[in-house]
């Protein structure tokens, strides 16, 4: 695949170029960027319209900001490009957004890249409808530098409960105050921010003298970069449509 990498003087952009500077099969051929960074072994676009063969590129993988959402969007409608885009921090607006350009070609889009992370959410819907007296709540820890909180995967995490528990549940992002007493039907969502964790997402199921708590470490970034490549690979074969990780598992 000739890939088109956006965030790519980023830290994930640098994790997916040194994952792919040997790689026979894959070839980084366009960065795009907020700003140019050092050296890259391939040419860095602050804007896009400034590509003049994009007829060359197979994919584009997208690990940025929201802030360049329609610029990406448009990129892709405009050249037929298959996306994975793997940012965090979308808006409601934005996330509709991606499922209207999605009508157009093909988009993968997750908030986690990691396989495991993946088959987490599989198990925290499984779990939270078998165990429906159980209180429910989630834990991520990131890096000083994160910007949105709580985390994609702490949002995707919860839905994954909500959606076990018939769409019944509603976040409560940090707890501080007084309560009378939690709400059942409320998933507590705490988000600790601290040097250089990677991340980390728990689960924990609370009942009657009893816990069951599911965890995810994530050792580094390779995890999401591996992920996000094993995407570009399953969606650059797919038409028009929207896909995530569950699609890529099952293809597997
Ligand atoms: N889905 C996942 O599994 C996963 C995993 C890790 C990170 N992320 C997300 O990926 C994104 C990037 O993470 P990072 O740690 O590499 O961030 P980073 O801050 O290190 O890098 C951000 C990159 O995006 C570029 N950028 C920022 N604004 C832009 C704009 N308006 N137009 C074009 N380029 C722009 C920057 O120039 C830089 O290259 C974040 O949203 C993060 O939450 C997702």
């Amino acid at each position: 695949m000739k890939i088109l990498l956006s965030g790519a003087t980023g830290k994930m952009g640098h994790m997916i170029t040194d994952l792919l500077k040997s790689s026979e099969q894959h070839q980084i051929v366009a960065g795009f960027a907020a700003e140019l960074g050092p050296d890259l072994p391939y040419p860095v676009y602050l804007d896009l319209a400034d590509i003049d063969n994009p007829e060359q590129i197979d994919v584009i993988i997208d690990f940025s900001n929201p802030a360049s959402l329609n610029a990406l969007l448009d990129f892709g409608i405009k050249n037929n490009l298959p996306m994975v885009i793997a940012s965090t921090g979308y808006s409601d607006e934005q996330e509709a957004a991606i499922k209207a350009a999605s009508e157009k070609v093909a988009i993968l889009h997750a908030k986690n890249m990691s396989l495991g992370v993946n088959v987490m959410q599989i198990m925290v819907e499984q779990l939270a409808s078998m165990l429906k007296n159980f209180d429910i709540e989630i834990i991520e820890k990131h890096h000083r530098y994160k910007v949105d909180s709580p985390s994609g995967t702490a949002k995707m995490l919860f839905d994954a409960a909500n959606k076990g528990r018939a769409d019944s549940l509603h976040a409560l992002n940090g707890r501080a105050g007084i309560y009378d007493g939690r709400n059942k039907n409320e998933i507590g969502i705490a988000a600790i921010r601290g040097g250089t964790i990677v991340g980390e997402h728990s689960v924990i199921f609370a009942g009657e003298d009893e816990i069951i708590e599911i965890k995810h470490n994530a050792n580094s970034r390779k995890v999401f970069a591996n992920g996000a490549i094993q995407a570009a690979e399953f969606v650059v074969e797919q038409p028009a449509g929207f896909y995530d990780m569950d699609d890529v598992l099952q293809k597997k």
